[in-house]
């Protein structure tokens, strides 16, 4: 069966999860479910399952051979132009919910709850939020121009209200004020990109990977659309917690840095004081 010997090529090639994303290609290219596959094998158009095989061979991550990836309810197209949105990134959203919802509970009735997504690729905080919590007014930009295209493209898919705006965080944000500035940053540093899975060092954007200082530009410039007791929250590396509570108390934020899944330190959040 085509699975098996798509498995074995995927194997070959160093994948880690052939099996797996042996079935995700096969259905794709099928339009069905993983778990419909084997009622639907019969229907296969081999050629188009071995192209995609063969680009995930190459190290291609699965999100942009199947050309779309889930971030929490949405399905958003995934390419080159923009980072794969991960499954961690998923608590930076769901923080920010909280946030939110808490800062519409204490406001005057009607009013809207403000969030900026700086640098955001695929578009995928800034969709998941307007997609959970529709009062939300939300914004988002990039510095690339690609990325943005790209989450353009999945504001038209959604049908969600955000608004993009291109522009580089060093040289000011979108007018506040805001209830939440949100961001991943790139934060993967220089010397650590040659140690990193191929799928991630040799296929998605550098920009969207490589440090180089937006985390501590952001968390100043953030104090300009930021009023007092709104929140900045931030995807940080993993042995970057104390460097960045430092930072952030410096400039006038109380700091809170919560853990991943995997109990590592994840996510920086600032209250500006
Ligand atoms: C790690 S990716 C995050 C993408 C998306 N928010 C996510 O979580 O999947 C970082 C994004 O920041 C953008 N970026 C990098 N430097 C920037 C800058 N100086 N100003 C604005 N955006 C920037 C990159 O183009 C990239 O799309």
């Amino acid at each position: 069966m085509i699975v098996e010997r798509a498995e074995a090529r995927l194997a070959e090639a160093g994948i880690d999860t052939p099996r797996t994303d042996a079935e995700w290609i096969v259905a794709h290219v099928l339009g069905v479910r993983r778990s419909d596959l084997v009622a639907q094998s019969h229907k296969l158009d081999e050629a188009a399952v071995w192209a995609l095989v063969e680009r995930r061979a190459r190290r291609e991550p699965l999100a942009y051979v199947l050309g779309e990836w889930g971030f929490r309810r949405l399905t958003l197209t995934c390419d080159s132009r923009a980072l794969v949105p991960r499954p961690e990134t998923e608590i930076v959203v769901e923080r920010c919910l909280e946030l939110l919802r808490e800062a519409v509970s204490g406001s005057e009735p009607q009013s809207r709850p403000r969030v900026l997504d700086v640098g955001t690729g695929t578009g995928a905080i800034a969709l998941a939020i307007a997609d959970e919590l529709p009062i939300a007014d939300v914004v988002a930009t990039d510095s690339s121009a690609a990325a943005l295209a790209l989450a353009r493209e999945n504001v038209a898919r959604t049908g969600l209200d955000v608004e993009l705006v291109h522009g580089d965080l060093r040289d000011g944000l979108p007018p506040g004020p805001f209830d939440v500035v949100v961001s991943n940053p790139p934060y993967v540093r220089p010397e650590e990109l040659a140690s990193l899975e191929p799928e991630v060092r040799d296929w998605e954007p550098r920009a969207a990977l490589v440090d180089e200082g937006q985390t501590e530009a952001l968390a100043r410039t953030a104090l300009d659309v930021l009023p007092p007791g709104r929140h900045l929250v931030l995807e940080i590396h993993e042995e970057r917690g104390d460097e960045i509570r430092t930072a952030l108390e410096l400039l006038g934020y109380a700091v809170r840095i919560e853990s991943d899944l995997l109990g590592k330190d994840r996510v920086a959040e600032g209250k500006r004081l």
